[in-house]
């Protein structure tokens, strides 16, 4: 009988999607940090544009990305997710080296929620009634709750895989069939990701958008 393949340390995560993640992440906390003070409005808009650029990209890298970043390999229907979430506890679960489905659902929601937060703070700062104040800080609450979720769902999908998917998400790595493995970091794109941040920011310092 011929051995099963064994598991290895195979490349999932490209590089533009772990420098999205941690830019999105880092500019949704510096974004709320800065909400509450009038001094650093101008932080608090740079930063929130740059969630939306971040967002932008991550649609198109959605679509022209590297297997397990497309969207067609990790949206699921809400019956697939049903099933996925049924099966999580016992020894029916399965474990997919991509984004696991109920990952999938927070994903869709912090990425609409983005969307949504910097619509209504443009609007906002646009001369918007205050309604749209209250709606701009509910989604923001509203995605601040997915992300805790979101965080709670990592290490406790961490410990049931076995392994840590937060250092995944830095190095790119996770425990999979050679086979499964993806062949580019994509570096160039991931750079010039980084590069139009700071370069946004860098602007932004020169001459903020008037608030
Ligand atoms: C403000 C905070 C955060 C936001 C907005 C956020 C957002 C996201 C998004 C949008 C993705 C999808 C990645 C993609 O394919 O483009 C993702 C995945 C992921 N994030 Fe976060 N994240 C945050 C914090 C964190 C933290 C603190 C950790 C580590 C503990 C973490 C670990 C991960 C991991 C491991 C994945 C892959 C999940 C999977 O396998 O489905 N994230 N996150
Ligand atoms: C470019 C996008 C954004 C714009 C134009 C914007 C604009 C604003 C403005 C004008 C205020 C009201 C400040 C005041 O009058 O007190 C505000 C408050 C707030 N924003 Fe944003 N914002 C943006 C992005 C974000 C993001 C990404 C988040 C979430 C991380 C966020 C969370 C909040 C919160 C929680 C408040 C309420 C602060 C308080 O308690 O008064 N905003 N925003």
């Amino acid at each position: 009988m011929p051995l099963a393949p064994s598991k290895v340390k195979i490349l999932v995560w490209d590089a533009p999607t772990r420098v999205f993640h941690w830019l999105l992440a880092l500019c949704f906390a510096g974004a709320y940090l800065t909400a509450d003070f009038d001094r650093l409005l101008g932080v608090h808009l740079t930063l929130g544009y740059t969630m939306l650029g971040l967002v932008a990209f991550r649609l198109a890298w959605g679509l022209i990305g590297t297997r397990y970043a497309r969207f067609a390999n990790f949206l699921r229907s809400p019956k697939e997710v049903a099933r996925y979430a049924g099966h999580l506890l016992s020894s029916k679960a399965e474990h997919p080296v991509g984004h696991n489905p109920l990952g999938s659902v927070s994903i869709v929601l912090m990425l609409l929620s983005t969307l949504f937060i910097v619509l209504s703070g443009w609007l906002y700062v646009s001369g918007g009634p205050k309604l749209i104040k209250e709606f701009h800080e509910g989604t923001a609450a509203f995605m601040l709750a997915v992300v805790a979720v979101h965080v709670a769902g990592v290490l406790f999908a961490s410990l049931m895989e076995r392994q840590n998917l937060a250092r995944s998400m830095l190095n790119g790595y996770k425990l999979g069939y050679a086979e499964q493995a993806i062949r580019w970091t994509w570096w160039p794109v991931a750079t010039m990701l980084l590069a139009g941040a700071v370069a946004f920011w860098w602007l932004q310092w020169q001459s903020p958008l008037p608030a």
